[in-house]
């Protein structure tokens, strides 16, 4: 059982109106606030205004949000960033952390209106808020490139803010060659090669993914030895001669079986002693939480397959297990984001 305080009504304001909260965090990164007051620290209302180019209105509403949410501060009638806005610039985060709130405002938002009819059916039901005949959103992004370069622009950001965490748990030293199964623009193929010289990194991409990963490989100077293989990981054999196998941000858009199935195919492509990890976002085994688990979940059962979620560490482990894996290991990662990092040998 919990031992939080119990709820009050304060509490539940933010959740009431969290939709509108998060509209008030877009509008600041889209409208240009965050930049201006990172640039310049200490405007007047009148200076933001033109600094934005908005009306009085307008500009009184934005300020009045973002400084009730504690996006920014006023004092002595001056406008700030809240200083967490101010760190992120600093450590030069702040783009990866606006691409993805543009991902929730783009992609996400309009989907999760059908979270109820999508727990009700249990399927995807949001997926019909995105244009096109895909069997889900990744098959649908060649028939929307707008959101195909906001998707890849998180995707990339979500991975940068997160794959230090792989390059530091995992110890890729002995490690020749490694399948990255739905790998992106090759995000975290690039950052594997790019700390451990010797490895090779195939990326198994959709064929309408396959370019920009290409693109990507080529700009980072690694084609040499990161390469993209165009299939369909449910469909097509993994191709054999790698002896670690990555799911990252992978296992979180499927269904169980499917999950069980993907595991299935790795550990038949893996040599004995072969290697399969797995990161990505992880719940408690209790299942109380993590909040941001909780809270991206609903975008895992509402949009991109017939259904996913933020799952739980135990779950990971009977998958793996059923899929004939042995030496289990569980490295949790103290971070913001919920991440996590299954291991696991043939
Ligand atoms: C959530 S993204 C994760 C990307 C990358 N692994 C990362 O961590 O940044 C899932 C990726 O899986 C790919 N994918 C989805 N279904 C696939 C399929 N059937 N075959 C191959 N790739 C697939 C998508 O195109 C997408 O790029």
């Amino acid at each position: 059982m919990s031992a939080d305080p119990d709820l009050t009504l304060d509490d539940l304001t933010p959740i009431l109106f969290g939709h509108a909260a998060f509209q008030y965090l877009n509008a600041g990164c889209e409208l240009g606030l965050f930049a201006l007051l990172a640039r310049e620290p200490d405007l007047t209302r009148e200076n933001v205004r033109d600094g934005l180019g908005l009306a009085d209105r307008a500009v009184d509403v934005l300020l009045l949000g973002t400084t009730s949410l504690r996006l920014t501060t006023r004092v002595e009638g001056r406008y700030r960033n809240a200083p967490v806005i101010d760190q992120l610039v600093r450590e030069g985060r702040w783009e990866n952390f606006a691409n993805v709130v543009a991902f929730e405002a783009h992609i996400v938002y309009e989907g999760q209106a059908d979270f109820v009819e999508s727990l009700r059916d249990n399927t995807n039901v949001g997926l019909r808020r995105i244009r096109g005949t895909g069997r889900d959103l990744y098959h649908r992004f060649a028939e929307n490139p707008h959101l195909e370069r906001v998707f890849y622009r998180y995707m990339r950001s979500w991975s940068e803010l997160a794959n230090p965490l792989l390059l530091q748990k995992v110890d890729f030293g002995r490690v020749k060659k490694v399948l990255d199964v739905g790998g992106g623009d090759a995000v975290n193929a690039i950052a594997l090669a790019g700390e451990h010289p010797h490895l090779e990194v195939t990326v198994l991409e959709i064929p309408a993914t396959g370019p920009i990963a290409r693109r990507r490989i080529a700009d980072s100077g690694l084609s040499d030895r990161v390469s993209v293989h165009e299939c369909d990981i449910f469909r097509d054999p993994f191709p054999t001669g790698a002896d670690c196998v990555l799911f990252s941000h992978q296992l979180v858009i499927w269904e169980p079986e499917q999950n069980v199935e993907l595991l299935r195919r790795a550990h038949e492509a893996l040599p004995p002693g072969g290697q399969t990890v797995i990161f990505s976002s992880i719940s408690d085994d209790d299942g109380d939480g993590p909040l941001m688990a909780a809270l991206d979940s609903v975008y895992f059962a509402a949009l991109p397959a017939e259904g996913g979620m933020i799952y739980a560490w135990r779950q990971y482990e009977e998958w793996l297990r059923e899929a004939g894996f042995t030496r289990i290991h569980r490295l949790p990662c103290a971070a913001w984001t919920p991440h996590g990092i299954i291991a696991a040998t043939k």
